[in-house]
C-alpha cells in the first residue's frame, strides 16, 4: 500500500499540471507533428517558425484566410493539408500558421 500512497498524489499532481496548458500543448504538438517537417528545418526553404516580420507581412498582405487556404490546397512545394493527419478545421490551420508566426 505504500506505493499507492505514493503513486496517487503523483498522478493527481500530473493530471492538474497538464489541464491548463493543454490547448497550447495541442497546437505545440501538432505543429511538431507535421509543419515542423519544413518550417522549423528550412527544408523546401519553406518560411522559418519565429520568422515574426516575414509571417506578420503575409498575414496584411494575403490575410489569414488566403493563407488558410493555400495549406489546405498545397503550395508550390508545400504539400496540400501540411502533413496535418489531424486537422479538420480552418481553425485548426490558423491556429498553426499563428503557432508558427511567433
Ligand atoms: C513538405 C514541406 C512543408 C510542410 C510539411 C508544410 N509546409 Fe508550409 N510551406 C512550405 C514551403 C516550401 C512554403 C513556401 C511556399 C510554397 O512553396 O508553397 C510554405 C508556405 C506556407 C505558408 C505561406 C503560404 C502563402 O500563401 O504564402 C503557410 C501559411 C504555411 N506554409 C503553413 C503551413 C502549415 C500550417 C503547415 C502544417 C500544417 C505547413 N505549412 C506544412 C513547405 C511546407
Amino acid at each position: 500500500m505504500k506505493f499507492n500512497k505514493l503513486l496517487l498524489p503523483l498522478l493527481t499532481g500530473l493530471a492538474l499540471t497538464s489541464i491548463p496548458t493543454l490547448s497550447n500543448a495541442g497546437v505545440a504538438e501538432r505543429y511538431d507533428a507535421s509543419c515542423a517537417t519544413c518550417h522549423s528545418s528550412g527544408a523546401f526553404n519553406a518560411p522559418q517558425k519565429g520568422d515574426a516580420p516575414y509571417w506578420n507581412k503575409l498575414k496584411t498582405e494575403k490575410g489569414m484566410p488566403a493563407l488558410v487556404k493555400s495549406v489546405k490546397l498545397g503550395g508550390k512545394q508545400m504539400p496540400a493539408g501540411g502533413l496535418c493527419a489531424d486537422c479538420k478545421t480552418s481553425q485548426d490551420y490558423a491556429e498553426l500558421i499563428d503557432y508558427m508566426s511567433k
